[in-house]
């Protein structure tokens, strides 16, 4: 080893212990105790060392949680024991029975139980190898599960090593797995699906789903971004039961510093576990994540083991449910809501209902597609559904001879409700929108969108502060921002000279912000931070942008039909155009760098499967949009080439059968020039 490497080693290592320390602190234990900056430095340091000393670089390095190629699916393993799910009881006779069951066949009655949250997500193995772990395993059909380690490592309450030291305390072997539930937050799931909105993509049901979908993600990057969260609560050996008692398990992984949760308790009687059902069910709203009952183990792993099985769940084991919070009662009207990106949603008037502690006014209709699935029509009695944090929805039409149907049908209005401007639905596309940039009810969104940190960066410019400009209608649209002056301020609640001019400064300085950073503020639908870069750099200006047709605008990489359509959509209507002089006037940056991306792939449509020896995916990509051509995620009769790298799977096949070129890199690289 080169001197200077020895101590560079050491340093890394004690970096890495301290960052690790934190991340237990921050995201297992919930209790930081440095500030998001500082932990972020330690990162930097820790990446700098490991840039500068590359072959020091290992698998459970802080900095390797997100890493690795792009899958074109996920492997089947098989679980060393099966992945076994849960009876369920609904009341407290059911609950009462399964205990007798207990008693009857362990012939005692002096049985301890754990009560644990029923956490609403999906069941996840966990396999370490001398204290590494070595590989996530969805449960599957319980038997075979699918490998999704690069995504699992991504969750950062999910630990990439345990220390020696640390399982020998512990009492826990080297090799040993975990088993727990993988969730969503529901904090992270509504910016996930605010932002899949505000994308125009589908938005999921409920974070159970968001899980599933996000845990089989091809990307492990974009798993990273969804931040999801994970509890342990078996700890198994060889795919059996390690510890003789429950509560011992679950001691033991916290110990570990794998997160365990904190709601649960070891109880001796019926009595003490239907008191935790009760005492749950009043506070199931102040979690952050979604519970759907409580589970109830059977502590003694020898009585356990009498106790066995039946088919798919234990017996050893039972899930209280809590019941679905739902309501009965008339659906008055039907109104439309106008979202930021000019969404409209058909929002259900209900005469008032009393739902988990909660009196219910009105409840989401989703779209037009879910009114006729429904079937609902103004004057029905419905019933209405509430889950943890999430918006109430119509469930059903209730039809029986106390519940007369009600006549009068709905349709979506052909003007926005709040401007008036006429409604627009793309053809092959569920939603309605207004695109009137200067829709009232838009506003809002879009000025916090506009000036939030990664578009235009006004610091101090957040939710109070639009509230205000809005409602003293100082702010009308995004280019009233730029006339704002220090007296305009200073009359608004909790502004004083000095933070008066902070904000005056920071609206100055945005204006050095380069021109795609503009593009991303307007809020076109569709137009996010990369397409805006691309956008930038393709055509220079905004004007050139403005005026460019649905054709022109489909010659940058990235954008399809529907994106161009949209930006044309944009810039075609007059109120817009004028919000653009008016940023123009101001001062805001409408010239960039144009970058000529080359031509020699210029219309030409690559899709990229298997690993590739000499370029990661993006590197791939690159090289191809930065000679001009276009890469897509599927095969199809438009797509000009597919390059196979090794393990090259169905997309190989499908170009096969439609009988597209495949090329390997090689010709890839000659092709690009
Ligand atoms: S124990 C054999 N504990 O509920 C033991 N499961 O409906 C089965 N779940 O597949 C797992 N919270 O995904 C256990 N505290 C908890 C749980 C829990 C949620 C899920 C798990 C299981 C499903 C069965």
């Amino acid at each position: 080893m080169p001197s200077g490497t020895k101590e560079a080693e050491k340093k890394i290592e004690a970096l890495r212990e301290e960052i690790r320390r934190h991340e237990h602190l921050y995201y297992v234990l919930d209790q930081p105790e440095i500030s998001d900056p500082e932990f972020d430095k330690l990162m930097q340091q820790l990446q700098q060392l490991e840039a500068e000393h590359p072959v020091l670089i290992t698998p459970d390095s802080p900095t390797q949680r997100v890493g690795g190629k792009p899958r074109e699916g996920f492997v089947k393993v098989r679980h060393s024991s099966p992945m076994l799910s849960l009876d369920n009881t609904y009341n407290e006779e059911e609950l009462r029975a399964w205990e007798r069951r207990v008693h009857e066949l362990s012939g005692r009655k002096d049985v301890d139980y754990v009560c644990e949250l029923k956490l609403d997500g999906m069941s996840l193995s966990l396999g370490y190898s001398g204290g590494q772990l070595e590989r996530g395993i969805t449960r599957g059909d319980g038997t075979v599960g699918e490998d999704v380690t690069l995504n699992v490592r991504t969750v950062r309450s999910v630990p990439l090593s345990v220390a020696k030291e640390k399982l020998k305390k512990a009492g826990i072997p080297a090799d040993f797995e975990v088993r727990g539930e993988l969730l969503m937050p529901i904090a992270s799931f509504k910016r996930m699906n605010d932002e899949r909105e505000a994308k125009g993509l589908s938005v999921f049901a409920n974070p159970r789903n968001a899980t599933a979908g996000t845990v089989r993600q091809l990307e492990s990057k974009v798993t990273a971004q969804r931040r999801l969260d994970y509890f342990a609560y078996m700890l198994l050996q060889n795919g059996r039961t390690y510890f003789d008692r429950h509560s011992k398990t679950m001691d033991a992984l916290e110990a570990a510093g794998f997160k365990v949760n904190p709601h649960r308790k070891l109880v001796h009687s019926m009595e003490e576990v239907w008191a935790f059902i009760r005492q749950w069910e009043a506070k199931r709203e102040t979690l952050p994540y979604e519970i759907d009952g409580i589970v109830v183990k059977v502590d003694r792993t020898a009585l356990q083991d009498e106790l066995g099985f039946t088919g798919k769940a234990p017996r050893w084991a039972i899930a209280y449910k809590y019941a679905a919070r739902a309501g009965i009662t008339q659906l008055e009207d039907i109104r439309v809501q106008v979202g930021r990106t000019g969404k409209l949603t058909p929002v259900a008037m209900l005469a008032p209902v009393a739902i988990g502690g909660t009196t219910v006014r009105n409840a989401t209709l989703h779209n037009m597609d879910e009114i006729e699935r429904l079937g609902v029509k103004i004057g029905d009695w419905v019933q209405v559904e509430r889950g943890g944090d999430v918006i109430p929805k119509v469930a059903k039409v209730i039809d029986d001879k106390d519940h007369p149907r009600g006549t009068r049908g709905f349709h979506m209005p052909q003007k926005c409700p709040e401007c008036g401007t006429p409604v627009v639905r793309t053809e092959g596309e569920v939603d309605y929108r207004c695109v009137n940039a200067n829709c009232p009810a838009k506003l809002r969104e879009t000025i916090l969108h506009f000036a939030s940190r990664g578009v235009m960066n006004i610091e101090g410019m957040g939710d109070a502060l639009v509230n205000q400009l809005t409602e003293h209608g100082l702010v009308k649209n995004v280019a009233d921002i730029y006339g704002l002056k220090k007296d305009d301020l200073l009359r608004l609640e909790r502004f004083a000279d000095k933070s008066a001019q902070n904000i005056i400064d920071e609206i100055e300085n945005s204006k050095q912000l380069p021109l795609e950073r503009v593009i991303f503020g307007l809020g076109i639908r569709m137009v996010g931070e990369r397409t805006a870069q691309f956008l930038a750099e393709h055509f220079g200006s905004m004007e050139a942008l403005e005026k460019a047709s649905v054709e022109e605008l489909q010659d940058v990489g990235e954008v399809g039909p529907k994106i161009a359509e949209s930006i044309a959509e944009f810039f075609s209507i007059e109120a817009n155009q004028e919000l653009v002089k008016r940023l123009r006037k101001a001062g805001l940056t409408m010239r960039g760098e144009k970058k000529e991306r080359g031509t020699k792939l210029a219309g030409k449509t690559f899709v990229l499967t298997g690993t590739l020896a000499k370029y990661s995916r993006d590197e791939a990509k690159k090289l191809i949009e930065d000679a001009g051509g276009k890469v897509t995620g599927s095969v199809s009769k438009k797509t000009d080439y597919v390059v196979a790298g090794t393990d090259a799977g169905s997309k190989l096949d499908k170009a096969r059968e439609l009988g597209v070129a495949v090329i390997d890199e090689g010709e890839m690289e000659r092709l690009a020039g």
